[in-house]
């Protein structure tokens, strides 16, 4: 199978890159920018992509690549920063621009080009650059150049290394998915042999290599990954898969019996347990959003290793952890935790298990293709996804069974009418957060003084960038009259209108 890497130099586009080329049916993987030429190697690439970034080459200590990537024999795209420390590394000269160029701007092409092959002399492309090289690398030709003079594309006479200021994996630039193209096919000799359908079994194979007769244990929690990873490994081990659904009582409205019934006729072997009373009891009077994650991740490690004793010994932890976890987690320079979202990740090392990782390799799109693929049923496959905590990090402020069962009747509501609109679908993620606010209304001739319900939906396409999503006015009034009448301790609903950044999706 052709193998695409994509090494990370920081840009918000790389995973995008890794889209585009999977659309077209090759394998990516994104791997950080320290990566030593040996592992790339071990990866056995037909091409390689260097992505952007935020650094300028000539800075001490900016982001940088080993010098023998360029060593490899396999052909090179350096992508605006990418094309910049190409540039460097090959004896070009790259200086600090004069101006920034940002935004969508024309190009024209120049002489020969491999990659611009059908494409037209003039065409707009999107730039973002404060850097530009300023004299291609011996045996390079520039290929296309701005109105200003910068060199928006080079090639080198080998055929080997080519360069481009611009990023053709966006849609704001004109014919980017045809450059990639002859990338790709014509100059990396790609076929398309990236699918889904050989991926199942390709996958079942490995996994029954790997686990051989060994025992598997799942923490399931009723989302579209542990669920399709669940049934992966049923499909290869069968019943050497033990799951546990832990029900920490912050789950939606029904939702723990939706999930068991849905479960129900896959043939997993599931334990369920009500642990719902622990963990209110030991999120009593915690407020701090890091506090509750810590919380309930260790009531979680806790009820999990009885559970777990209670099936017997076993050698293996299945986690459905997917590509953008992967990639989130993985070395970024200078990133900072958000959020810690992995509550489970003491887990391995504590009960000396090896992690099974089946899906670390897909996007939540091809988890829910392949769900749907494993015929699990859309339920599930649909579900918008929906955090490790639950709602305690909806329910902002206290958490008493009260103010979950408040959260609870009016995130029913919005999903209710977000379903009825036939709108569900088509976003991301929604729910409503219970803010610990007290505002004055007025029902009928009194006056109450209650808390607030916030509205959230989002559209995204990995939950690491997201914009807010904009519903229709009247089925927002719908649901905030339904929420004021039906949900007692409501008398206003707000909606939330920021996206991430700067917001993130959940409020805590
Ligand atoms: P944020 O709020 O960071 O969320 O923009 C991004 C995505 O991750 C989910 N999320 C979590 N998932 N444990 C999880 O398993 C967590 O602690 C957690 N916090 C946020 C969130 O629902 C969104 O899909």
């Amino acid at each position: 199978m052709d193998n695409i890497v994509i090494i990370d130099c920081g840009s918000q586009f790389t995973q995008l890159i890794a889209r585009r080329v999977r659309e077209m049916k090759i394998h990516s993987a994104v791997l950080p920018w320290d990566i030593s030429t040996g592992q790339v190697r071990e990866s056995a690439p037909s091409g390689i992509i260097i992505s952007g970034g935020p650094d300028s080459v000539n800075d001490e200590g900016a982001i940088t690549v080993e010098r023998e990537i360029f060593g490899l024999g396999v052909p090179v795209l350096g992508v605006c920063y990418g094309m910049q420390l190409m540039a460097k590394f090959l004896g070009g000269q790259v200086v600090s621009g004069k101006g920034h160029e940002y935004g969508v701007t024309p190009i024209k092409r120049e002489g020969e080009s491999r990659l611009f092959r059908d494409v037209p002399e003039s065409f707009e492309v999107l730039m973002s650059h404060g850097d530009r090289v300023e004299q291609v690398p011996p045996d390079f030709y520039a290929i296309a150049g701005t109105k200003h003079g910068v060199i928006a594309g080079m090639e080198s006479r080998d055929g080997c290394f080519f360069g481009l200021q611009f990023h053709p994996e966006v849609r704001h630039t004109q014919h980017g998915s045809l450059i990639l193209r002859h990338f790709l096919f014509g100059i990396c000799g790609c076929k398309s042999d990236w699918d889904l359908g050989n991926w199942i079994d390709r996958s079942v194979r490995e996994i029954r290599e790997q686990v051989g007769a060994e025992r598997v244990v799942c923490g399931l929690s009723g989302g579209v990954d542990s669920s399709v990873a669940a049934v992966l490994v049923h499909k290869a081990v069968g019943r050497q898969l033990e799951c546990i659904y832990v029900d920490h009582g912050l789950m939606r409205l029904n939702e723990s019996r939706q999930v068991l019934d849905s479960y129900e006729g896959l043939g997993l072997s599931l334990r369920p347990v009500d642990a719902s009373e622990m963990f209110l009891r030991g999120l009593s009077g915690v407020t701090d959003p890091e506090a509750k994650r810590k919380v309930i991740g260790e009531l979680f490690i806790r009820v999990f290793e009885e559970e777990a004793a209670k099936i017997g010994s076993a050698e293996w932890l299945l986690q459905g952890t997917i590509y953008p976890d992967v990639i989130e987690s993985g070395g970024k320079k200078g990133s900072a935790v958000i959020k810690s979202h992995h509550n489970v990740g003491a887990l391995p090392e504590r009960m000396k298990l090896k992690l099974l990782e089946p899906l670390r390799d897909l996007f939540k799109d091809e988890v829910r293709e392949i769900g749907r693929l494993l015929d699990i049923p859309g339920a599930i496959v649909g579900r918008h996804p929906f955090p490790g905590p639950g709602l305690a990090v909806r329910c902002l402020g206290e958490i008493s069974k009260e103010r979950l069962d408040t959260l609870r009747a009016a995130d029913a509501i919005f999903t209710e009418e977000l379903t009825r609109s036939g709108l569900y679908g088509d976003i991301w993620q929604s729910f409503c957060a219970l803010l610990p606010v007290r505002t004055v209304g007025v029902m009928g001739d009194g006056r109450t003084y209650s808390e607030v319900i916030a509205l959230r939906a989002v559209n995204s396409s990995d939950a690491m960038t997201a914009e807010w999503t904009r519903l229709p006015a009247e089925l927002l009034d719908l649901v905030a009259k339904r929420i004021c009448n039906e949900v007692r301790g409501i008398n206003r609903v707000v909606l939330d209108i920021t996206s991430k950044p700067p917001a993130t999706i959940e409020w805590e």
